[in-house]
C-alpha cells in the first residue's frame, strides 16, 4: 500500500498504474510459483542497518521489458542482483538465456526465502544455474564473467561508492561489455559523474525511473 500511495503523491494516473501492477503480480507470482511482494523494513531485517535499504521488488512488468531491451545474447552473461532480497530479479533472470546468475543479500533471512522461491519456480527457465552470497554488498568478490549488474535502490553512501569501485576494478583488470541496470537511481546520479568509464544508454519510466548505463566496447 505505501508504493501506491507514494505513487498517489506523484499523479492519481502512475497510482492507478501501480495498483493495477500489484494485482497483475499477484496473479503472475500464483502462477511462476514465486512469493516476492511485499516490504520490510531494513532495521527488522539486520542489527546496524547504516546506509542499507528496505525490502521491496522490482516490478516483474518493468523486468521483462529490461530484460527484454537488453537482448541477452545465450550464455554469455552473467547477471549480480546487489540487494536481491527475495529473488524476483533472479527469478525473472531465469526466463533468459543468461550463463548464471548471482544473488547478493545481507539477510539471511532474506536469502533462504530467495532460494525456497527460486527452487520452487516454474517459468520457462532458459538460465538454470542460480548462487547467493550472504554479506554486505562492498566484501563481494566480482567474477570476473560478471556482465549484468542490476541495482534497485539497495544501499546509499560509502557502500555504494565502496561496490562501484569495486566494479571499476574488475572493468580494468577484465575489460568487458558490462551493463549497470539502475532502478529509483536519484542517489546514484549525485555520484555517477564519478564514474566516467560508464554512459547512458538508454532510459525507462516505471514506477521508478530506470537507468542502464553501459561500459567497455
Ligand atoms: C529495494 S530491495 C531490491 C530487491 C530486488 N533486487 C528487486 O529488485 O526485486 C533492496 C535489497 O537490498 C538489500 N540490501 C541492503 N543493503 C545491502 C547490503 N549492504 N548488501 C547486500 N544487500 C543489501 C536489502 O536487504 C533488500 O533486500
Amino acid at each position: 500500500m505505501s508504493r501506491i500511495y507514494e505513487a498517489w503523491q506523484k499523479s492519481p494516473l502512475l497510482a492507478a498504474k501501480v495498483a493495477m501492477d500489484r494485482v497483475a503480480e499477484y496473479i503472475e507470482e500464483r502462477r511462476l510459483g514465486i512469493r516476492t511482494a511485499g516490504h520490510i523494513r531494513i532495521e527488522s531485517l539486520v542489527e546496524n542497518p547504516r546506509e542499507n535499504h528496505d525490502y521491496t521488488p522490482t516490478s516483474i512488468r518493468a523486468l521483462r521489458r529490461i530484460f527484454d531491451h537488453a537482448g541477452i545474447a545465450p550464455g554469455s552473461e552473467t547477471l549480480v542482483d546487489y540487494g536481491c532480497g527475495m529473488g524476483r530479479v533472479l527469478a525473472i533472470a531465469c526466463e533468459y538465456p543468461f550463463r548464471r546468475a548471482l544473488g547478493i543479500e545481507i539477510s539471511p533471512d532474506l536469502v533462504r526465502i530467495a532460494q525456497r522461491n527460486l527452487a520452487r519456480f516454474r517459468g520457462n527457465r532458459k538460465c538454470t544455474h542460480v548462487e547467493f552470497w550472504t554479506g554486505s554488498a562492498e566484501q563481494f568478490p566480482i567474477p570476473p564473467d560478471a556482465t549484468f549488474f542490476f541495482f534497485f535502490n539497495p544501499f546509499g553512501g560509502d557502500v555504494l561508492t565502496r561496490v562501484f569501485s569495486r566494479i571499476g576494478s574488475s572493468f580494468r583488470d577484465h575489460p568487458r561489455r558490462l551493463r549497470i541496470v539502475y532502478v529509483n537511481p536519484h542517489a546514484f546520479q549525485r555520484i555517477a559523474p564519478d564514474y566516467p568509464w560508464i554512459r547512458i544508454s538508454s532510459t525507462f519510466s516505471f514506477e521508478h525511473e530506470c537507468i542502464i548505463y553501459e561500459a567497455g566496447p
